[in-house]
């Protein structure tokens, strides 16, 4: 199943709400949701079921077909409940499907992610399979090189079972705070949550049941109440909202004893921020990264980015720069994070 009901607002401003960032190309020239249904297309992946926002259905259906890729269905939320209550309309509409007493494995994955290393990312998928099928929540860890606090932190106790490459996990910690984050860097033995996440349906609903028995109604009877519409599912709005919203991380991996992780090297980014944007991408010899019509005059290490006319930067290093036709951002690269401070203040403003 793939999540796409994120808004990707510290990409700002070629992030929008109408056209958030998993929609677009920024890291080559198919868009990361594009990228991402590649990457389990092929043997051993069913078609996958994507969930999103109503507002982006036709998006979606067109980003798939010009992909050449065909969805299972494209279930449409009526407003976004973050994480969880999506992976439990996918975890019903898969059991749904089922003959009695099937329990599919389900690969959750997000859509706005680079990953260098298809094929390392396919290998974790393979190791991790019978685990989940065993009743493991399956996370893939990353090897964190910095104390970031946008992340879940993943401390690996000793093997999971038989299963190779497979770790049982101590603790899943959500979003340290920046003190937390650098004890973990500085104690090892911690993995980043890569926020894929390989589990068998029903134990994820069984583990949602136990602690937010409210979501698995309201999902249930969104998915009762949904309306068929081509490959299209819409879900009951009224059902829908009355499920509390809450991540999958929060809701589930911090409090189950069913935690296993698959630590992989996979050339993993979450593009989180222009920072990771400018990160993954290719640099010139000064280390800028640049796309469309730029020029630039001694300036190091900065990403420009001209999606409509001409843009010039001199003499500035570490900067961001992005030009859309209504909307320019300029910012020091090393606070990109603060982006999503300033489209706050812009949602305030009105
Ligand atoms: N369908 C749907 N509905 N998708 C959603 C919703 C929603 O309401 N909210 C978010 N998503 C999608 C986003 O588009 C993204 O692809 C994915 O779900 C994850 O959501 P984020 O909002 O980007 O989560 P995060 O980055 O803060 O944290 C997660 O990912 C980190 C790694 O990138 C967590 O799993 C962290 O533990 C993890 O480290
Ligand atoms: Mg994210």
């Amino acid at each position: 199943m793939i999540l796409s009901g994120g808004t990707g607002s510290r990409l700002w401003p070629l992030s929008r709400a109408g056209y958030p960032k998993q929609f677009l190309p920024l890291a080559g020239d198919r868009t990361l949701f594009q990228d991402t249904v590649a990457r389990v297309a092929g043997p051993g992946f069913a078609a996958p079921l994507v969930i999103c926002n109503d507002d982006h259905r036709f998006i979606v259906a067109e980003q798939l077909r010009s992909a050449g890729a065909e969805a299972r269905a494209i279930v449409l939320e009526p407003v976004g409940r973050n994480t969880a209550p999506a992976a439990a309309i996918a975890a019903l509409h898969l059991v749904g499907e089922t003959e009695d007493g099937d329990d599919p494995v389900m690969l959750i994955m997000p859509s706005d992610h680079r990953i260098a290393e298809p094929d390392a990312f396919r290998a974790a998928v393979d190791r991790a399979a019978p685990a989940a099928a065993a009743g493991a929540l399956v996370t893939f860890g990353i090897t964190p090189d910095r104390p970031e606090t946008g992340y879940g932190y993943i401390k690996a106790a000793g093997p999971f079972g038989a299963h190779d490459g497979v770790s049982a996990v101590e603790r899943f910690v959500e979003k340290p705070d920046a003190e937390i984050a650098a004890g973990y860097l500085a104690a090892g033995g911690y993995h980043w949550n890569s926020g894929i996440f390989l589990v068998s349906a029903r134990r994820y609903l069984d583990e949602l049941t136990a602690w937010c028995p409210d979501m698995v109604a309201a999902c249930r009877a969104a998915l009762d109440g949904a309306a068929a519409d081509l490959t299209f599912c819409r879900l009951d709005a009224e059902a829908f909202a009355r499920s509390p919203a809450d991540s999958i991380d929060y809701a589930v991996m911090e409090r189950t004893a069913h935690a296993a992780v698959v630590p992989v090297a996979m050339g993993w980014s979450d593009l989180g921020a222009w920072s990771a944007v400018w990160d993954a991408g290719a640099k010139d010899a000064a280390g800028n990264a640049t796309r469309g019509d730029v020029i630039l005059h001694d300036t190091r290490n900065a990403y420009v980015r001209a999606e409509h006319g001409l843009v010039a930067v001199a003499g500035l290093d570490d900067v961001v720069v992005v030009a859309t036709d209504d909307a320019v951002l300029v910012a020091d690269r090393r606070r990109a994070q603060d982006v999503k401070a300033l489209v706050e203040r812009l949602k305030a403003d009105g």
